[in-house]
């Protein structure tokens, strides 16, 4: 029998990354979790990676150059320490406290005719762009575009400074791979002092001048001397809310997008309004999720999963991607169907950590593809240049994918 730890080496291979479905069915026949070496552990049953999500003894790593020097010099790394993401109780609960205002349900939902308004121009832009028959980038007119305009609308970025993040974007993403040579980080760091360097201006710019935005609500709260967030919180959450707020929304878009082309009946049933766009969406999230695995640390005595002792201190690996194909939750779970009942893929988290825009993010696919193609009844991916995807496990995506509009 194959073991948990010679899969998980294929998963970071190219091949792995390329595909890593067949993998995730071949760890389900080993068990929902496995002890793999060490203090190390995967989990990929959807129960199990629910149930350790939510369960306040496994926290996160706190990336931060104090508890792990030798990360010190590697802003990519250390960036995220002092957000949200990376953060356990208390600082986590007072500062999610804070953002999570801006997310509530009814503010989302209030943003549908901005999500509209925005979605109706990129469309306009891939019309001009291809209407003479020549391919366009969808990946980059459009799947970037509509949610990098969304976040920045509400982080307070004007329109001229937006469209540089996603090259940005790519690089710092190499941090979020599982990094096991920490030399290749340079264009990360690079990348990632940069948008530091924009954030800080920005901060200045609205501290002077503040305007109704995130980042001004954001250094109201800073400016206070209750110590609800620092200057340094202020700074890695804003980082935080710009590059979770686009990436995987845009891989979100991308994905979506193969799963039409490869089945042009759904596209029909969408176009016709036979399938709900929202079930659409939820189905895409679960079959091929933007984000495939996070991991957390076990940080109590007498922990366990699926009845294996996890000592504190080790690492547990959750794979988001593979806990949403768990036979035992999803029958079936390599066909596609936006009618599945129950269907809560795990692909924005669970528990403490939940994505903070899950609602938004909804909010903008559901939006997108239905208007996507109305827009463009003849739409079709390009004959003569190939969708590349990205050549990344955790945040999976496109690169470029080149359709036709007319
Ligand atoms: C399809 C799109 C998205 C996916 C798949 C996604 C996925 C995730 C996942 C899996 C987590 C939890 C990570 C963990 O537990 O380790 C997370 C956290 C987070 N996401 Fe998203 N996300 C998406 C869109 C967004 C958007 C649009 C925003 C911003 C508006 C956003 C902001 C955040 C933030 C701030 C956190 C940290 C929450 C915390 O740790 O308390 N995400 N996201």
């Amino acid at each position: 029998m194959t073991s948990s730890g010679a899969i998980l080496g294929e998963l970071f291979t190219e091949a792995g990354r390329a595909d890593p479905y067949p993998l995730y069915v071949k760890l389900h026949e080993l068990g929902p979790a496995e002890h793999v070496d060490g203090p190390f552990f995967v989990v990929n049953g959807y129960h199990e990676v629910n149930s350790v999500l939510r369960n306040p003894g496994f926290g996160k790593w706190a990336q931060s150059a104090q508890a792990w020097p030798e990360i010190a010099d590697h802003p990519s790394l250390t960036r995220f320490g002092t957000s949200i993401l990376d953060t356990n109780p208390p600082d986590h609960t007072r500062v999610r406290r804070l953002m999570a205002t801006v997310f509530t349900p009814r503010r989302v939902a209030a943003l549908a005719p901005a999500v509209t308004a925005i979605v109706g121009d990129r469309l306009d832009k891939m019309a001009e762009a291809g209407a003479d028959g020549s391919p366009v980038d969808f990946m980059d007119e459009f799947a970037f575009r509509v949610p990098v305009s969304v976040i920045c609308e509400l982080i307070g970025i004007p329109e001229a400074d937006r469209y540089r993040f996603r090259a940005l974007m790519q690089d710092v993403a190499i941090a979020l791979e599982i990094v096991s040579d920490l030399s290749t980080l340079g264009p990360a760091d690079a990348a990632m002092l940069e948008i530091e360097e924009y954030f800080t201006a920005l901060v200045a710019e609205r501290r002077a001048a503040p305007r109704d935005d995130l980042t001004s609500a954001l250094i109201h709260d800073a400016d206070q001397d209750d110590g609800r967030l620092s200057e340094e919180e202020l700074l890695s959450n804003l980082v935080l809310l710009l590059l979770a707020g686009f990436e995987t929304t845009t891989n979100l878009l991308g994905n979506g997008l193969a799963v039409l082309f490869d089945r042009p009946r759904l596209a029909a049933g969408l176009r016709a309004g036979t399938i709900p766009a929202a079930g659409f969406v939820e189905e895409v999230l679960r079959f091929d999720s933007p984000v495939q695995l996070t991991s957390r640390l076990a940080m109590t005595d007498g922990l366990q999963v699926a009845g294996i002792p996890v000592p504190k201190g080790s690492e547990v690996m959750l794979l988001l991607g593979a806990a949403n194909w768990d036979p035992a939750r999803f029958p079936e779970p390599e066909r596609f169907d936006p009618g599945r009942p129950d269907n809560q893929p795990l692909s924005f988290g669970a528990g403490a950590h939940f994505c903070l825009g899950a609602a938004l993010a909804r909010l903008e696919a559901a939006t997108a593809f239905p208007l996507l193609l109305d827009r463009f009844p003849n739409l079709a991916a390009a004959e003569d240049a190939e969708r590349i995807r990205n050549d990344r496990l955790v945040l999976r995506g496109y690169q470029t994918f080149p359709v036709v509009v007319s």
